[in-house]
C-alpha cells in the first residue's frame, strides 16, 4: 500500500488543483554559465514550459568528493524556477556516478559477459547489484530528499534515469552472489533449482549453492532456463535498485510522487515494464520515434502499452525529441509537422505530460547534435517556434483534455514480457522470433482496419474485451492458461499463433503436444515445427502469404474450422488457420505463420466481425487516419492522426473541433481545417456515448 499522503500524479506547487498537460524537458544548467539561466527561464515561459526535469546527471557536481557537497547551485534554480511558475521533477542524479567514486571503489563497475569491465567514460556504468554502488547512491537520494523534499517548486521525484538501459546486463561477482540469492528465494533449495533448469541435461547438475553462475561466455548454448531467470533477475535487480531510492525519498517527502522513464520503444529493452509499472506512483516513458514508414504505428503501439502499463491513468512522456537524436546512422530531423503530431499522439494515448530530451541543445559532450526545444540556432527558428506552438495548443486548445482517461477499446493486444525474452534466446527452432515485431504486425492490422485496441500487459485486466489477440504467447504458465480458457468460456474471442503455449515458466515443454495447455481449447495439435529460412515463404490457397514459421497441424476437433491451408511446400493442404467455436459463443483462433499485411488484416476484420466489434470511423477513412479516443466525465475527445501522405478529409466528421496541425505548427486556435495534411492530427470534442466508462483496473500504485 501507499504510504498515507502518496499522489499518484504530480503536485503542481501552484494552483494544485487544475488539471493541466506538463510540458517541458530534461534541463542540465551545469552545463551552461550561470549568465545562460536567465535566458532560460525566459524563453521556457515562452515556450509554455512549466516543467522540468532536473539534476538527472548532476552527481559529480553536487557531490565533488565523497565528504564535500554543493547544493548551492541546485538551491538557487529550485528558487528561481519557482518564482518562474515552473515546477520540478528532481532526479534523485544516481544515474552517473562521478569520476572520485570508480576510482575509489572499482568494484562498482559492471563486467560484460566476457568478462571485460565496463569502464567510466560515458554513464550508467554501475552494477545494479553492487552493494557499494547502492550505499552512495542512497546517501545521495537521501540528502536530495532531505534538502529538498519540502521545496514548493517539487513535483515528483525521479528515479536515476532510465534503468538498465546501458547496464541491464552486469555478469560480475556481485551479480553472481546477488543470483545465488535470488535463486534461493525463488526455489527454495538446490532440488528445486536442479529441476527448474533441468540439469540433468549435459551434466550440469549443481550440489552447491557457490557453483552457480551468471550465464557468462560458454562454450555452447547457456542453460536456456538460467538464461531467462538471469534475465528475470537482471530485471528485478534493477526494480530493486528503483525500489530502495524510492523509499528513501518516501521517508523524506511521503506526500511526493516516485516515478521512473520507462524506455517502452522499438524492440524493447529487457525490463519488465508489467511488473515495474507497480512500483511507481505513476508511470513515465521515453520514446524516440523510428524514422520513415512504421515510425508513427510504432510510435502508437508504444504509446498504447504505456497507457496499458499505467492502467488508464495519466502517463508521463519524460522523453521525446523535438528532431534528430544522435545515435543512429543517420540522424535525420523531423519533417515539418511531425513535432506537433508525435506529441499528440502520445496525448492520444494518455499522457498528460509531454517533455523533451533536452531544454537547451549542448554545445559539448556526445549529445551536441541532439535536438532541443532549444536548438542552436535559438529561439528565432522553426523548432522553436514549433515548440512555442505546442506550448500554446496544450495550455489552451486541449485544456480540458487534461486529466481525462483514455476510452476502453472493445479489443485487446496482449504483450507478454517474458515471452518476447524467451523467444529471442538461442538454442530455438528458429533465430528468426520476434514478439515485439509479432505485436507490431497485429496493431497496424487494427490500425490498417480501423479499430481502435488496447494494448496491455499479460497481467492486466482483458477479460473484459471482447476480442483478445494474444501473438506469440510462448511462455504460458498454469494461472494463464487458465485465464485464457475462461475468458473463451465466457464468450470471448481469442486469437493466438504460432510458437504460443509451447513452454511452461521454468522454460519446459508443456507435455502431450505442441500447444501444450491450448490444444483442446483450439482443437488442434502442431506435429511439428516447421520455420522458415529467412528469405523465403509459404503461400497459402486464400492468397496470404507466410513468413518465418509455419506448422505442421493434425486438427483433433470436429468443430474446428480451418480458414486458410498451406498452398504449397511440404505443408500443402494442411492448416494454416483455424478457428473453432465453443458453447457460450467464444472462439479461439490459431494463426501458424506471420502472415503478410494484407491477410492478417482481412483475417483480423473477419474476426472483429465475428466478435461484433465495427469500426468507429467512416468505411473512407479506416486506415487512413488513426482515432484514439479520450474521456472525461462530460465528453469524449477523439484524436485523428493521419496515416497517409495524402490530405484526408476529415470535416464530415462529428464534434468540436479543437486543434488541428498543418505543416509546420498548428492550424490555430479553434480547430482544424477539416483536411487532415500528411502527418497532421486533430483534436475533437463528441458528446460522451456511455457515461463514466471508465478504465477496467485502477491505476498503479507503488507498493511500499
Ligand atoms: C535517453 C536519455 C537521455 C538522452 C537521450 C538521447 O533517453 O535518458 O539522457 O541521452 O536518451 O536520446
Amino acid at each position: 500500500m501507499p504510504l498515507a499522503g502518496s499522489r499518484d500524479w504530480l503536485r503542481w506547487p501552484h494552483d494544485p488543483d487544475r488539471p493541466r498537460f506538463a510540458y517541458g524537458a530534461d534541463y542540465n544548467p551545469e552545463q551552461w554559465p550561470r549568465e545562460v539561466w536567465e535566458e532560460d527561464l525566459r524563453l521556457m515561459r515562452r515556450a509554455g514550459v512549466n516543467i522540468v526535469t532536473l539534476g538527472v546527471f548532476s552527481w559529480s557536481r553536487l557531490q565533488p568528493g565523497p565528504d564535500t557537497w554543493d547544493f548551492g547551485w541546485l538551491d538557487e534554480l529550485m528558487d528561481r524556477l519557482y518564482g518562474n511558475g515552473i515546477a520540478v521533477d528532481l532526479a534523485t542524479a544516481t544515474a552517473s556516478p562521478p569520476a572520485w567514486l570508480t576510482t575509489a571503489h572499482p568494484e562498482v563497475l559492471p563486467v560484460t559477459r566476457t568478462g571485460e569491465t565496463v569502464w567510466p567514460g560515458a554513464r550508467q556504468h554501475w552494477r545494479p547489484t553492487s552493494p557499494v554502488f547502492r550505499r552512495y547512491a542512497l546517501e545521495l537520494a537521501g540528502a536530495l530528499a532531505g534538502r529538498y523534499g519540502g521545496h514548493p517548486a517539487l513535483a515528483a521525484w525521479h528515479v536515476s534515469n532510465e534503468l538498465g538501459c546501458h547496464n541491464f546486463y552486469d555478469y560480475s561477482d556481485d551479480a553472481a552472489a546477488a543470483f545465488r540469492a535470488w535463486l534461493r528465494d525463488r526455489y527454495g533449495g538446490l532440488d528445486g533449482l536442479n529441476h527448474a533448469w533441468g540439469t540433468d541435461f549435459w551434466s550440469q547438475r549443481y550440489t552447491g549453492w557457490d557453483q552457480i553462475l551468471p550465464p557468462r561466455l560458454a562454450a555452447s548454448h547457456a542453460n536456456p532456463t538460467q538464461q531467462l531467470d538471469f534475465t528475470r533477475f537482471s530485471s528485478d535487480a534493477l526494480r530493486d535498485h528503483l525500489r530502495a531510492e524510492r523509499e528513501v525519498l518516501r521517508r523524506a517527502a511521503p506526500g511526493i510522487p516516485v516515478t521512473t522513464n520507462f524506455m517502452v520503444m522499438g524492440d524493447l529493452a529487457g525490463m519488465n515494464y508489467a511488473d515495474w509499472a507497480h512500483e511507481v506512483d505513476f508511470v513515465s516513458n521515453d520514446h524516440y520515434v523510428q524514422p520513415g514508414p512504421g515510425g508513427a504505428d510504432e510510435l502508437s503501439f508504444s504509446a498504447n502499452l504505456t497507457g496499458g502499463l499505467a492502467r488508464g491513468r495519466p502517463w508521463y512522456l519524460m522523453e521525446h525529441s523535438t528532431g534528430a537524436v544522435n545515435w543512429r546512422r543517420v540522424n535525420p530531423p523531423k519533417a515539418p509537422g511531425q513535432l506537433a503530431r508525435d506529441s499528440l499522439l502520445h496525448v492520444a494515448h494518455g499522457a498528460d505530460a509531454v517533455c523533451f530530451f533536452q531544454w537547451r541543445q549542448s554545445a559539448a559532450g556526445a549529445e551536441k547534435y541532439h535536438s532541443a526545444m532549444l536548438p542552436h540556432a535559438g529561439p528565432d527558428s522553426p523548432v522553436f517556434r514549433d515548440v512555442t506552438e505546442l506550448g500554446r495548443v496544450l495550455a489552451e486548445d486541449l485544456a480540458e483534455v487534461a486529466g481525462t482517461w483514455r476510452l476502453p477499446a472493445r479489443a485487446a493486444l496482449v504483450f507478454d514480457w517474458e515471452s518476447s525474452w524467451a523467444v529471442r534466446r538461442d538454442s530455438l527452432p528458429s533465430s528468426l522470433l520476434d514478439a515485439h515485431r509479432e505485436a507490431l504486425d497485429w496493431y497496424t492490422a487494427f490500425l490498417d482496419a480501423g479499430v481502435r485496441v488496447d494494448v496491455l500487459p499479460t497481467d492486466a485486466a482483458w477479460e473484459g474485451y471482447d476480442l483478445v489477440v494474444a501473438p506469440l504467447l510462448h511462455v504460458l504458465p498454469g494461472p494463464t492458461a487458465e485465464r485464457l480458457h475462461g475468458y473463451v468460456a465466457g464468450g470471448g474471442h481469442l486469437v493466438t499463433t504460432y510458437f504460443s503455449g509451447i513452454v511452461d515458466e521454468n522454460d519446459h515443454i508443456h507435455p502431450g503436444g505442441h500447444p501444450g495447455p491450448l490444444r483442446d481449447l483450439l482443437g488442434l495439435r502442431v506435429d511439428e515445427f516447421a520455420p522458415l529460412p529467412e528469405g523465403t515463404c509459404v503461400v497459402l490457397d486464400d492468397g496470404g502469404i507466410g513468413t518465418v514459421w509455419s506448422d505442421r497441424i493434425t486438427v483433433t476437433a470436429p468443430g474446428t474450422e480451418v480458414w486458410a491451408r498451406y498452398a504449397d511446400g511440404d505443408l500443402a493442404g494442411g492448416a494454416a488457420v483455424t478457428r473453432r467455436s465453443v458453447p457460450g459463443g467464444g472462439s479461439a483462433c490459431y494463426v501458424s505463420t506471420r502472415l503478410d499485411g494484407g491477410h492478417r488484416t482481412a483475417l483480423l476484420e473477419r474476426l472483429l466481425a465475428g466478435a461484433g466489434i465495427g469500426g468507429e470511423l467512416p468505411e473512407e477513412l479506416r486506415g487512413r487516419v488513426e482515432l484514439a479516443v479520450r474521456a472525461g466525465e462530460g465528453a469524449e475527445y477523439h484524436f485523428l492522426a493521419s496515416r497517409t501522405d495524402e490530405p484526408v478529409k476529415i470535416g464530415h466528421l462529428p464534434g468540436v473541433p479543437l486543434t488541428g496541425t498543418a505543416g509546420r505548427g498548428s492550424a490555430g486556435r479553434g480547430g482544424d481545417a477539416g483536411v487532415l495534411p500528411p502527418r497532421g492530427i486533430a483534436v475533437r470534442r463528441v458528446p460522451p456515448r456511455e457515461a463514466g466508462r471508465r478504465p477496467a483496473a485502477g491505476p498503479p500504485r507503488a507498493s511500499s
